[in-house]
């Protein structure tokens, strides 16, 4: 079969062959077939070799981490999958720990070991290559009718991960759903734009603060589906602060530090600051430390970091995909800013990054 991977040990990426055509090795399991995958940042992190570990005893990692597949096979204890279902996979798995509470509960996002792996990232090939078998434990289904756009799905569960969270945080006020507060989507990438979606679903009135000045195609989109885009080049933070009023959420999806930290002082009464970003390790950049205590104390903040997701997370962007769809069917499409072949890899994983998400196309 044929795959996109890392070599770290040559430090190469490359497009290569992937020998071993994976078979059902238990009852539970199925095997799919890709149809497309998702490129992130994560997998351009791995292809700089800063991230990213092959699984033991291989030289190679085979990339990918946001796919959409179709069920080509099922073994016998399969249950809830048939043959021709399509199915987008979670990424994380279990760690191998009887003593680890979150893993043995399936909910290997909060694993308290470390020992956990993930599929394309962390000791286990990903999906960037033709067939993968899986537990259907870890596959989602997904109607056909989402197609179209299912490879959104995973990138999707960051946003629904992250607002399950502050629900949960949040439960100690009277905050109901969200629905009237104020959100701030800091970054115009994937994350931010489907994050921004998932706001405006639940109520929220919502900005979404980048740099690029408009006009420009992220902005256009952002303004379609009802949030309202803010250039950090055009409009200062103070000035955006009295556009937005008490500011109830910010919703990081940049991965920058920098800004990240500038627009805490500007979280709102009783606010949660999420961040969804990885940023690269980078030399200290200095920050208000006493003020920004202060600030988080008098106001009752709480700043939380999330990443992965559980499966209610997956069903919840399954559930939200059709909603969006059904809401802003243009601006989702235009979101998938480009397919291409499995050839394109190179320009894809290490050329400068462009459009929104770009998916590589395998089996159509
Ligand atoms: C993936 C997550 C993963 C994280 C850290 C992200 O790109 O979407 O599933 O947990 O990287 O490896
Ligand atoms: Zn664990």
């Amino acid at each position: 079969m044929r795959a996109v991977g890392v070599i770290p040990k040559k430090r190469e990426v490359a497009l290569f062959d992937h020998h071993v055509m994976p078979t059902l090795s238990e009852p539970g399991h199925a095997k799919i077939r890709v149809i497309e995958v998702g490129i992130c940042g994560t997998d351009r992190e791995i292809c700089s070799f800063a991230y990213g570990t092959p699984p033991d005893g291989s030289d190679y990692l085979v990339l990918g981490h946001e796919a959409l597949g179709e069920v080509v096979e099922v073994g016998a204890g399969v249950t809830r999958l048939k043959v021709g279902d399509l199915v987008v996979p979670s990424v994380r798995r279990p760690c191998p720990h009887d003593h680890c509470p979150s893993c043995v509960v399936g909910r290997q996002d909060f694993c308290f070991t470390g020992d956990f792996t993930e599929r394309g990232i962390k000791m286990v090939h990903g999906y960037m290559t033709e067939f993968f078998v899986e537990d259907e434990e870890h596959l989602n289904r997904v109607p056909a009718d989402l197609r179209d756009v299912a490879v959104l799905v995973e990138p999707l569960t960051v946003a629904e991960k992250a607002l399950a969270q502050v629900t949960a945080v949040q439960s100690r006020l009277n905050w109901g759903n969200g629905a009237g507060k104020t959100a701030v989507v800091l970054g115009a990438g994937p994350i931010g734009i489907l994050g921004a979606m998932a706001l405006v679903v639940r109520g929220y009135k919502t900005f979404v603060y980048s740099r690029s000045a408009e006009p420009n195609p992220k902005a256009a989109l952002v303004n379609s589906i009802g949030a309202k885009y803010i250039s950090s080049e055009t409009i200062s933070l103070a000035d955006f602060q009295k556009m937005t009023g008490n500011i109830d959420l910010v919703y990081e999806a940049l991965g920058v530090a920098k800004i990240s930290f500038e627009v805490m002082k500007v979280l709102g009464l009783n606010g949660v600051f999420v961040f969804t970003g990885i940023p690269p390790h980078k030399p200290a950049i200095p920050v208000e430390a006493d003020s920004l205590m202060r600030q988080m104390v008098l106001m009752n903040q709480v700043i939380i970091g999330t990443v992965n997701a559980d499966r209610a997370a997956f069903e919840g962007a399954i559930a939200d995909l059709a909603i969006f769809k059904q809401r802003w069917p243009d601006a989702l499409r235009n979101i998938i800013s480009g397919r291409f072949p499995m050839e394109s890899y190179r320009d894809l994983l290490l050329g400068k990054a462009t459009g929104i998400k770009n998916v590589i196309t395998i089996g159509g």
